[in-house]
């Protein structure tokens, strides 16, 4: 499915109130997951309380041992510091990255704010090499205003 067929379904998910938003997450981390060929692994991060911390919330893919990760660890935990998008073409090149399987070969991570303020993230896995481009910046960047807007 193209870019733009993808945020008409994941607006028009996003929007189904009846559905409870930890039901929407999930089935939006599924149907991206289901439609991008190289999205592995799809899931959102959240600032844990008011601690300096992600906790792992709605996801699409294997379970990960990473549920909690400390602001500045990894990628996830560095976007919560910079929060600015970050994309990984080589994880093997990262020093500071937590591996969560061996098949990945990138990620990218892109802040989703609310009010202003950076509260979480997308966090997608690939197990093809360099596949991400502006492209996908522009839409999980749609993605996560859709979704501050139901939070
Ligand atoms: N690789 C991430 C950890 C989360 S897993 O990809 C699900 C990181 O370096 O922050």
């Amino acid at each position: 499915m193209s870019f733009e067929n993808l945020r008409k379904e994941a607006s028009t998910l996003l929007a189904n109130d009846k559905a409870s938003i930890e039901a929407r997450l999930t089935e939006l981390c599924e149907l991206l997951k289901a439609e991008v060929d190289y999205y592995t692994w799809v899931g959102f991060y959240f600032k844990n309380g008011d601690k300096n911390e992600l906790k792992l919330g709605p996801f699409a893919g294997e379970p990960t041992d990473h549920t909690i990760i400390p602001f500045g660890k990894g990628i996830c935990g560095q976007v919560a510091v910079s929060n600015k998008n970050f994309v990984v073409p080589d994880v093997s090149a990262q020093d500071n990255y937590i591996a969560c399987s061996i098949h990945v070969k990138a990620e990218i991570v892109v802040p989703l704010f609310k009010n202003g303020e950076n509260i979480g993230q997308i966090d997608i896995d690939s197990n093809v090499p360099d596949p991400f481009t502006e492209e996908d910046e522009r839409f999980l960047e749609f993605v996560n205003e859709k979704v501050a807007e139901i939070l």
